[in-house]
């Protein structure tokens, strides 16, 4: 949890600002007990019904905080051999592990096989004769769902919504009882589920419930026809409050009524959430580096910037900005930019924030999420080090890169 101790903010037992001098800035900070309250608070409202939350590692992928989620039981949502060998190196089980995307490898293909995860996601007919494939050269026999497409609006950012029929994502649910009926012919498949995923930061969950029901109406259709299916993959997607007054749908109320809607049935459900575990435990800390005011506007120019955190760039978003000491100055209506040389590089635009002066020490809330994971080298800026706390103590679980790290790989 982050909170004011006297004015200080701390995350769970510890005081922000000394992780901000000691490890330096811009740095992201996690909170392991957030994290691990998330991840129970799914597990916990599924209660008896057969079920696997899978992490959407793509979310925040650190070694550190797969771990935390591994030693819960906790499955996984991958979408490349690259996190694959993430949750591995993390000490993840393979085979509570699921492989979604549109363009697997046959690289990746190959790996995912060999390592036993759980099954593949599939999202075309293409993708499953590759894999039949390449199980039929390993002597293998690779389970699948197919990702359905219900044709749902999920009401988010364009970019991040990915349930309509105009979407890459999936196959039309209206083909895909004939597609199971034709994946029959693959020697070295078989089907084992239906999965589906319409989008991020849902506000309203009702989306997701309406998506669910369509997936398990397709189930009972493909169990009439004699195909077996033992579990329902429904996704990630549920939003978090980004801005301090908002509020955001509570995890045992989603979960509740998916479990209306799939007791009885004799199904193992799967989840992949990832914003909603990981994104309220993160902050990104960063400094004041100048202020400075222009004819229209006053600047607040931090050393964190759009290549360590693109979500304001790339979709609006919005993270509360707070400073890591309270004083009693009067808050200004500022956008705060970082240093990189696009005029898209904002991490809050017209925003009132307090007590940001030259040196001062902010905290970018709900941060958690997309994050350092989205984060790049542009501009030649070493990637930002990431902390994880636990209780009253705390540990750099990313070293800050260095600028050897940056030429790493290259030659003249
Ligand atoms: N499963 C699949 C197949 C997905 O594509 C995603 C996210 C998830 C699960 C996890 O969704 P979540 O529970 O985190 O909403 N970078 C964007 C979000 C992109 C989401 C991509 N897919 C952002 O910063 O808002």
């Amino acid at each position: 949890m982050f909170d004011y101790v006297h004015d200080n903010l701390h995350c769970d037992g510890v005081n922000l600002a000394e992780i901000a001098n000691s490890a330096g800035t811009p740095c992201y900070v996690y909170s392991a007990q957030q994290i691990l309250d998330a991840y129970r608070a799914y597990d916990a409202a599924f209660g008896d019904l057969p079920h696997t939350v899978c992490y959407a590692v793509k979310a925040n992928s650190n070694l550190a905080v797969l771990a935390l989620l591994a030693r819960e039981g906790c499955g996984f949502d991958i979408v490349s051999g690259g996190e694959l060998f993430r949750v591995m190196q993390a000490g993840g089980d393979p085979s509570r592990v699921v492989f979604s995307g549109v363009g697997k490898t046959r690289g990746e293909i190959e790996f995912a096989l060999q390592s036993g995860i759980r099954a593949f996601n599939c999202e075309s007919e293409g993708e499953l004769a590759e894999i039949d494939r390449i199980a039929g050269e390993m002597g293998t026999i690779a389970k699948f769902s197919m990702r359905v497409n219900p044709d749902v609006d999920a009401v988010t950012h364009p970019y991040i919504s990915t349930g309509l029929r105009d979407h890459k994502f999936g196959i039309d649910i209206a083909t895909a009882s004939a597609v199971y009926k034709r994946a029959l012919s693959f020697k070295n498949l078989r089907a084992s589920g239906v999965s589906c995923h319409i989008g991020s930061q849902i506000l309203d969950y009702s989306s997701m419930l309406e998506a669910a029901d369509k997936v398990l109406a397709l189930i009972e259709t493909l169990r009439s026809d004699g195909i077996q299916i033992d579990h329902a993959d429904l996704g990630g997607g549920l939003g978090i409050a980004y801005k301090g007054a908002d509020s955001a749908p509570g995890i045992p109320d989603y979960i509740a009524n998916l479990r209306k809607r799939v007791e009885g049935r004799n199904l193992t459900v799967m989840i992949e959430p990832g914003r909603s575990i990981v994104g309220q435990a993160g902050v990104l800390l960063t400094r004041v580096l100048y202020t400075k005011r222009s004819p229209a506007k006053e600047f607040v120019i931090v050393d964190a910037a759009m290549n360590d955190l693109i979500r304001p760039t790339l979709y609006q978003a919005h993270h509360d900005i707070v400073p890591l000491t309270r004083t009693d100055a009067a808050a200004a209506v500022v956008d705060v930019v970082g240093p990189v040389c696009e005029t898209g590089d904002f991490l809050a635009r017209d925003r009132s924030v307090e007590g940001a002066t030259p040196g001062a020490l902010l905290a970018l809330k709900s941060a958690g999420a997309y994050g350092f994971a989205q984060s790049s080298n542009y501009n030649s800026r070493p990637r930002v080090a990431e902390v994880l706390v636990e209780g009253s103590s705390w540990r750099v679980v990313r070293a800050r890169e260095t600028y050897a790290d940056l030429i790493q790989g290259e030659s003249i």
